[in-house]
């Protein structure tokens, strides 16, 4: 069953403060915009998509290293790679009733769309949070907030090279906060102002630059719909034309998301050729340059980078997987997905609170645990609505521990899409499941 689109993102949005995925921050405050918790399986969610990011990014290649740079960097950071001029945004604000302020390429005519109150003229708006280092607040105190963590990896490229054993092409990947100060976030945790990016800049020598491009593009489309399961109909590639890239990249592909709200952007993907180790180089007067050691010369290589948000590729993800269904004769909401983000892989449930299936069903919880993310759920009451939940939060398989077990050293396992339930000895478990992943 397919539920509307026009309703699906309220629907998300109260499954996941119902369910303990996403609060408002400050929310007994009265909350602020742009700024979102996550509860339990929230974290477990977003665990998952940065541990399988790291994995498939780092782990499973040769060629690509990690970094963790400082969330808050000098403004010399931002004046060389061209932030403090250019990441800003058009911004007009209602001069009638609601003040609001709105993106100036985001509303046509010069009314108001809330109010109708006349709009002012446009002006360019910074989206760097400023902030000052140390006791005094003047101007030679003033540091940012990284809006992008890909400076860091410019600014220690040299540390990088000088103390691992990378040669180009190789990767520099790193995953952490970032925060830009939007003009209007919204839609859920699509648009936010603080958020997780996980970045990778890929060096390749100069000039050769568009395979390695080509090669990300698919390859980040790959682990879309193979590693975490979107629907491949609702992905696709838009090519950014000149004239609407950043000021550092020379091609750009988005991999794009059909989201309720119209098709948007999930990831980009930046050939930023040699712009920013060249504009460091410039400003800090060190050089930059890498010595091929196959070809002996020196350069400043190019770069490609792809890079996304752990939050909105969560948002992506339950757009995706929310379904409502009948089972029994009864509605049901659940999650579709797929098991390798799932907050909670596998449920163990005893169907009584018996003393002898408690005592199995810890066991089996032991067996599983370390090998699969697992929640116990022994919360008496009807077997049907510890599933109901599990469903809600996208629990593909529940292990139910019945008297019979305690005879026969089986459980059943009751899958998630199917509500199929099928006997397996404990023994072959561990085994089952992984096969059913
Ligand atoms: N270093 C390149 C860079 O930051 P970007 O297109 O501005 O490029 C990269 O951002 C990705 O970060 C986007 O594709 C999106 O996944 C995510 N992102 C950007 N702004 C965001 C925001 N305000 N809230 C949540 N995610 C955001």
């Amino acid at each position: 069953m397919t539920t509307p689109r026009d309703q699906l993102m309220e629907k998300v949005v109260a499954l996941t403060k119902r369910r303990g995925f996403i609060f408002p921050s400050s929310e007994i405050y009265g909350g602020v915009s742009g700024f979102y918790d996550y509860g339990p399986y929230g974290v477990a969610l977003k665990r998952a998509i940065r541990d399988l990011w790291w994995r498939h990014m780092v782990d499973l290649r040769d060629d690509v290293v990690g970094l963790e740079s400082t969330l808050i960097m000098p403004t010399q950071v931002w004046a060389a790679s061209g932030h403090l001029t250019n990441f800003v945004d058009p911004l007009r604000q209602c001069l009638g009733e609601c003040k609001k302020r709105w993106r100036a390429d985001h509303v046509t005519g010069d009314r108001c769309p809330e109010c109708g109150g006349p709009l002012s003229e446009t002006r360019q708006f910074n989206l760097m949070f400023k902030t000052h280092v140390g006791p005094t607040e003047d101007s030679s105190s003033e540091a940012y907030l990284r809006p992008e963590t890909a400076q860091g990896m410019f600014v220690d490229f040299k540390n990088v090279i000088n103390s691992s054993r990378v040669r180009v092409p190789f990767g520099i990947a790193q995953v952490g906060r970032a925060f830009r100060n939007e003009i209007t976030p919204g839609n859920f945790v699509f648009r936010v102002r603080e958020f997780e990016l996980m970045e990778m800049e890929y060096f390749v020598r100069p000039h050769q630059d568009d395979e390695p491009f080509d090669y990300w593009r698919k390859e980040r489309m790959r682990w879309y719909t193979d590693v975490l399961g979107l629907n491949p109909e609702r992905l696709r590639m838009y090519d950014h034309p000149k004239e609407s890239l950043s000021h550092y990249s020379t091609q750009t592909t988005d991999i794009e998301y059909d989201f309720p709200f119209g098709w948007g952007e999930l990831e980009g993907i930046a050939d930023r050729t040699d712009f920013d180790l060249k504009v460091h180089q410039d400003h800090s007067k060190q050089d930059l340059t890498y010595l091929d050691p196959e070809t002996n010369e020196r350069y400043l290589p190019w770069v490609i980078e792809p890079a996304v948000s752990v939050d909105r590729i969560l948002i992506t993800l339950l757009l995706d997987a929310y379904d409502e269904d009948v089972v029994n004769n009864e509605p049901r909401v659940l999650l579709r997905l797929h098991p390798n983000v799932a907050p909670v892989q596998v449920a163990v449930v005893p169907l009584s609170k018996k003393e002898e299936l408690i005592k199995v069903a810890r066991e089996v919880q032991s067996l599983l645990q370390g090998r699969f993310r697992v929640e116990y759920d022994q919360t008496g009451g009807n077997i049907g609505r510890r599933y109901r939940r599990q469903d809600e939060i996208g629990t593909p398989f529940c292990i139910t521990v019945d008297f019979d077990t305690l005879q026969d050293q089986a459980v059943t396992i009751r899958q998630r899409d199917s509500t199929l339930q099928t006997r397996v000895k404990i023994s072959a478990l561990v085994d089952v499941l992984r096969a059913g992943f």
